[in-house]
């Protein structure tokens, strides 16, 4: 049955479209008996385990078992949620979901209206009246036509003329607050924007969700963006993107810069595939979006410091929800706005062109660090290398592994050998970041048992600082110096107080597990050869990297230096026995 009220049912929509059609359009299908099959879009194979059933409207993956309908292949492929891709599938076949009213809806939907009327009071306002903010504009080099798609508008200097205008139309100040259009201080309620350029910020649906302000001159702040409110979430959202999303699919790329400004100049060029996030960095929800776009991401940030490291940050991001990325760097100006102006669209579209790959930026970024005409600096840039090259696939990482010994004229075993470390090495920093315990090791837990066998160990003559390296350990040991130094007998319930709740599990099971079997004055000398035995040992892996990278950037001096304390370690771990 039809609904006659607004829009359609999913089983409606799904009725209304091909799941051959839909799919047809991004995997090559051939006829294969009542079915279609292709190479399957959801994992790499060279022979078709793809099915799509036309009857069914189904498609099934033999190869990796991903299996669905229309809705679900939308929402696979894209990256969407379920109404994301219910919506595509709809406006593709010329219906409208039908709404289900949510909670909250209708607020929201208010709010929506609000910022609507905003926009169109602060469009009239820079056309209307005469106002700094159009010459301006004019000046930055923007058209009548650039102004009306990006809905560019005029903030006045009064202190509450939109606010007046919006009570007019019967909105009260606590929803205008709400959406964070007036401030509220000392009682008194006034525009937040005042005396700014407005570019309204939309969402993909269209609709307006906050508005970024630019002072006139050296005003301060240079741009005011809207705060965070419920229908603004800067990290869901990026602009320009409304007008530019199709543009950046037909071109399978997307072009992200900064500033709006950019996005604006860009797009006035010609350069229509561009967008931006919001004043901060780029978001994981961000990259997800444009993924529903294209998969080819070419970062054209500042060029200044801050904008590299933007981009540095930017990249990994992308890198995480499986994007190919590429850098842009400006060779004029000081970002992507100034540059087109100077040099033009063709020059621009040719740096696009020659944008590097990332992990290239990286790279060069690495090189930059550091002093390459000091052997020092050169093994340094290549341990940084080494773990830019580890974070690459396979195939990507050999490419570089080449280049680079080719480039610093160095041995690819060398570069491999410390990638090869770097991977078995966990970091140190990244482990005492993540929530994970580190457990304790087996000699520590001995060493603890020992100490609380015979608290006057502790007062030997060994650093034990050094020798506890585990937090836990670290933490047990400074309560046994406490309880000590008190002049008190060490006893597990006296330390179970000074502890960490996670520290106090391990003391048990020390007590509970760990058996002292011998003489405590051998256990104990056997744990401090074994823990000196482990550091000579890192050492020696340690140096024996370094010597094969040093061998390579060709530091003679360093060399005979580190062979020689190379060979004291050895000699030292012979003498010791294994
Ligand atoms: P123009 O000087 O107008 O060309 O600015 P721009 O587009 O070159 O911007 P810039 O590189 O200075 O900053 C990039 C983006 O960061 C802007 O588009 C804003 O979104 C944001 N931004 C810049 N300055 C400020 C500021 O003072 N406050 C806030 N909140 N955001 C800012
Ligand atoms: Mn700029």
């Amino acid at each position: 049955m039809r609904n006659n009220d607004n829009g359609a049912t999913i089983e409606e929509i799904k009725d209304r479209c091909n799941i051959v059609d839909v799919i047809g359009r991004v995997v090559n299908l051939k006829k294969a008996g009542i079915n279609y099959k292709g190479l399957c879009p959801f994992h790499n194979e060279k022979t078709p385990s793809f099915v799509v059933s036309e009857t069914k409207q189904r498609y099934t993956c033999f190869g990796c078992n991903k299996h669905g309908d229309v809705i679900s292949f939308m929402q696979e492929y894209y990256n969407m949620d379920f109404m994301q891709a219910l919506e595509k599938l709809a406006d593709e076949v010329g219906l409208e979901v039908k709404k289900v009213s949510r909670p909250g809806g209708e607020k929201k939907d208010e709010l929506f209206e609000i910022n609507r009327q905003a926009a169109r009071f602060f469009y009239k306002a820079l056309r209307e009246k005469p106002n700094p903010g159009l010459p301006y504009m004019r000046e930055r080099g923007l058209d009548d036509e650039t102004l009306r798609v990006f809905g560019i508008g005029w903030a006045d200097g009064e202190w509450d003329s939109l606010r007046t205008y919006l009570n007019n139309l019967g909105y009260s100040d606590d929803k205008l607050k709400l959406v964070g259009l007036v401030s509220e201080s000392n009682g008194k309620v006034f525009d937040k924007f005042r005396e700014r350029v407005i570019f309204p910020i939309q969402n993909t649906s269209g609709k307006v969700i906050g508005f970024g302000g630019r002072a006139m001159g050296d005003a301060m702040p240079k741009y005011l963006n809207s705060q965070e409110t419920p229908i603004f979430k800067k990290k869901n959202n990026l602009y320009g993107l409304n007008i530019t999303r199709n543009e950046i699919n037909k071109e399978d790329a997307a072009i992200l810069v900064e500033g709006y400004m950019d996005v604006i100049s860009l797009y006035q060029a010609g350069v229509r595939n561009v967008s931006a996030s919001l004043g901060t960095a780029l978001t994981d929800s961000q990259a997800k979006i444009l993924k529903r776009y294209t998969r080819n991401i070419i970062l054209s940030y500042d060029a200044d410091e801050a904008g590299i490291n933007a981009a540095l940050r930017g990249m990994d991001i992308l890198k995480n929800e499986g994007l190919k990325v590429h850098i842009l760097k400006v060779t004029d100006g000081k970002d992507p706005d100034e540059f087109i102006k100077k040099r033009g669209k063709e020059a621009y579209l040719e740096l696009a062109r020659n944008a590097v790959p990332f992990a290239e930026f990286k790279l060069d970024n690495a090189k930059r660090n550091h002093d390459l005409s000091t052997v020092e600096g050169r093994i340094d840039y290549l341990k940084d290398a080494a773990v830019i090259l580890s974070e690459l696939s396979p195939v990507e990482g050999d490419m570089y592994i080449k280049k680079l010994a080719k480039e610093n004229d160095i041995s690819e075993g060398a570069i491999r050998a410390e990638m090869a470390r770097r991977s078995r090495k966990p970091e140190r920093a990244a482990r005492a970041d993540s929530q994970v315990r580190i457990p304790m090791t087996n000699v520590e837990k001995t060493l603890i048992k020992v100490i609380l066998t015979d608290a006057s160990y502790l007062d030997r003559d060994v650093n034990y600082n050094k020798l506890f390296k585990t937090p836990s350990s670290a933490g047990i040991l400074s309560a046994m110096k406490q309880v000590r130094e008190a002049g008190e007998e060490i006893d597990i319930n006296k330390l179970e107080d000074i502890i960490d709740e996670e520290d106090v599990r391990s003391l048990e099971e020390i007590r509970r597990d760990i058996k002292l079997a011998g003489h405590t004055e051998e256990i104990f000398a056997e744990c401090i050869r074994k823990i000196e035995r482990q550091e000579l040992r890192a050492r020696e892996s340690e140096l024996i990297a370094t010597i094969e990278m040093a061998d390579s950037v060709g530091g003679a001096e360093k060399m005979s230096e580190l062979m020689k304390e190379l060979s004291d370690i050895q000699r030292e771990l012979n003498v010791r026995g294994k």
